[in-house]
């Protein structure tokens, strides 16, 4: 577990051999990385690609009341010894308890296994998308052409895909897929994260 520069934590995975968010900021990745440019809103509902520690989820959680489906192959169990600043004790409180029981109320539901499969078995169709697997390198299965139709087809008219990588294959991919792609904000580092919106 290591401090990153917005001083929230992040884990580093050995079997990615990557971190699980940006060290220039944890928590600042998830908000101006995937929850401002969804534009979340109340009554969103959202899918969660990649779980990890949640922060995602809690920045979504904690901005409005949106309903988060949440696929992830495997929780660890650090979740649980995460302090995250007071402001978000209460929701990652949400998110603690949703990594236990795959469940928080209505509000979270996190659905175990191989993304690429379970999201197979969905039919909501969601008003936000988060993509935030592992790299292209190390997670490939979660940047195919393949994954992103299906991404696509649970996806409302104008809704928004975000996701941290700017990668000229993901671009390709999303575009392949139908998606038009934009600019994301450049967020500590100097290439921009990626918009796809369903149109
Ligand atoms: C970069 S971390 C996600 C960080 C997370 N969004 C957050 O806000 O804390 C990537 C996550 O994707 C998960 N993952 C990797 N491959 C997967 C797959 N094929 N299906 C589902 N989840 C996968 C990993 O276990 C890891 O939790």
């Amino acid at each position: 577990m290591i401090k990153t520069k917005d001083s929230s934590v992040t884990l580093y995975s050995e079997k990615y051999s990557e971190h699980y968010h940006s060290t220039s900021g944890a928590l600042e990745e998830s908000l101006k990385k995937f929850i401002e440019p969804c534009n979340i809103k109340d009554n969103f509902l959202i899918l969660d690609i990649g779980f990890g520690l949640g922060y995602n989820c809690l920045m979504a959680l904690h901005n409005s009341k949106v309903k988060i489906i949440s696929l992830e192959k495997e929780i660890v169990k650090e979740i649980q010894t995460i302090e995250v600043p007071d402001y978000l004790k209460k929701d990652y409180e949400k998110i603690k308890q949703a990594a236990k029981t795959l469940k928080y109320k209505d509000e979270i539901r996190i659905i175990l296994g191989s993304a690429e499969s379970t999201i197979k078995k969905l039919n909501e169709k969601f008003d936000a998308v988060f993509l935030d697997p592992f790299s292209p390198k190390k997670n490939p299965e979660l940047w195919t052409l393949e994954f992103f139709r299906d991404i696509y087809s649970l996806m409302k008219h104008n809704s928004i895909l975000a996701t941290y990588s700017c990668a000229s294959l993901v671009r390709k991919n999303l575009k392949e897929a139908g998606f038009k792609v934009l600019d994301g904000p450049c967020i500590g580092r100097r290439s921009p994260s990626t918009i796809a919106i369903k149109q």
